[in-house]
């Protein structure tokens, strides 16, 4: 608790020290107790001010509640009320303080960010498939997004409610899948001490994602191939039948017709699993998506630090020119990295490039290569130039012969050669 000997000292301390509670006198020297209320609402609107009144100013009192004090005392002050008032204050107090950091953490983690018609296509399938109880086959490189899109479809469906369960396939040495996906009772092996649920177990009621599903081997391929005709298995060391309710979705990076050809995939558990099928587009045929995902990171750091800092323009067309082999988690993971390796409010290019390391630029048609930054004018007419200067020489310098091939007028083709102050051979 503070203590200041006037209005002034108290906006004073309001500078350097953080208040949750103000106590205000109407009456002070040097500056009123309204005026100073006034400069408290201005600069800290949220910190819950108690005017202090005398009998005889209580209109002051209540005119300060319109300006925004948030309740008064009358001395002299009776314990009771001053103990309800300040409690009720504190309480207002931390209520904004939660909506506050609601409202900074309305960046939502899983949300799929995108213009991109891909990501479009994308979002009308999640909508379409996501109420059924089909099986999505999910596929597309590293770190495309294929685990969000396999949430936001447990997240839009009827089971929302119920369990997600995701259990990544390529982690899990074979001879222990079995395990992991259908548990054991006690005693089923040395060492089941307890009996154990499975990932179908578990995901009863709710989503089961497999995720990298290519990567099982051929035995645990049929037996996940049963369990989800049947929707039942067999604990190990069980002895009756457990059945559940469960919605499988699945995913792999695998170019997955290649592992069936090669006989690494089972070809009846493909159809299975794949009713509804989702290819996720890597980030280098979306790179439009790139300045959208780009500041929805950036204002994910920021949400995360209280750090406000802005990418250059010329830092955000260097990021949207390179080949991301890791897509989006690549991405994600870059920008944080160079909000944590700058200490400016502002993001250079030299700090994109100095962290970017070695990567491949995204090819461009040498066509567009050429124009380079030409502004859309410059590049038409510098186009027209070229053009002309060819279909001239092709077609012998012959004007008639030459605006019929390209379609224009004679007198059209005569002031284009006068405007670029072409050579006409004779
Ligand atoms: N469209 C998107 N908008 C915003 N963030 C995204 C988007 N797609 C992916 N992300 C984020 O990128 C990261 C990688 O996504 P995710 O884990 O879903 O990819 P994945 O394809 O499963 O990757 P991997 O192949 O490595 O398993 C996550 O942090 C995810 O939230
Ligand atoms: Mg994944």
């Amino acid at each position: 608790m503070m203590e200041a000997k006037d209005g002034i000292e108290g906006l004073h301390f309001l500078k350097t020290e953080v208040a949750d509670l103000i106590f205000l006198d109407i009456w002070l020297p040097h500056m009123g107790g309204v005026d100073v209320l006034k400069h408290i609402k201005e600069d800290f609107p949220v910190i819950p001010v108690i005017m202090i009144s005398g009998h005889a100013n209580v209109d002051l009192a209540v005119n300060a509640i319109k300006i925004g004090a948030y309740d008064f005392l009358e001395k002299p002050l009776d314990l009771t009320r001053f103990l309800t008032l300040t409690r009720n204050a504190l309480e207002l107090e931390q209520l904004r303080k939660e909506n506050r950091s609601l409202k900074n953490s309305s960046v939502k983690e899983d949300q799929m960010i995108g213009e991109s018609r891909s990501i479009k296509k994308i979002r009308e399938i999640v909508n379409q498939s996501a109420p059924s109880d089909a099986r999505v086959l999910i596929l597309g490189d590293n770190g495309t997004g294929k685990e969000l899109v396999a949430r936001a479809i447990h997240n839009n469906s009827k089971r929302k409610n119920g369990p997600f369960i995701e259990i990544n396939c390529a982690a899990i040495p074979d001879n222990l899948i079995e395990s992991e996906l259908f548990g054991y009772e006690k005693g089923a092996f040395t060492g089941a001490v307890n009996s154990k649920k499975g990932k179908f177990e578990l995901a009863d009621g709710g989503t089961l994602f497999l995720d990298e599903v290519a990567d099982m081997s051929l035995n645990a391929q049929a037996k996940v191939l049963r369990a989800i005709q049947e929707l039942n298995f067999d604990k190990i060391g069980g002895e009756k039948t457990v059945s559940v309710d469960v919605r499988i979705i699945t995913a792999t990076n695998k170019d997955i017709h290649r592992e069936i050809k090669a006989g690494r995939f089972r070809e009846d558990l493909y159809f299975r699993l794949n009713v509804v099928p989702i290819n996720v587009p890597s980030l280098k045929e979306r790179i439009s998506d790139i300045p959208l995902l780009v500041d929805y990171f950036m204002n994910m750091y920021k949400a995360k630090t209280g750090e406000a800092k802005q990418l250059t323009a010329e830092g955000m067309d260097e990021i949207q020119s390179y080949v991301w082999p890791g897509n989006i988690r690549e991405l994600k993971n870059f920008i944080e990295r160079i909000n944590i390796m700058t200490d400016s409010n502002s993001i250079s290019l030299e700090t994109v490039k100095k962290y970017m390391g070695e990567k491949k630029l995204i090819r461009k048609s040498p066509l567009l290569e050429k124009f380079g930054t030409m502004k859309l004018n410059e590049a038409k007419e510098q186009f027209e130039q070229e053009i002309l200067k060819d279909r001239l020489e092709s077609n012998g310098y012959n004007i008639s012969r030459t605006a019929q091939n390209l379609g224009i007028y004679p007198s059209n083709l005569h002031s284009k050669i006068k405007k670029y102050g072409l050579e006409v051979k004779k």
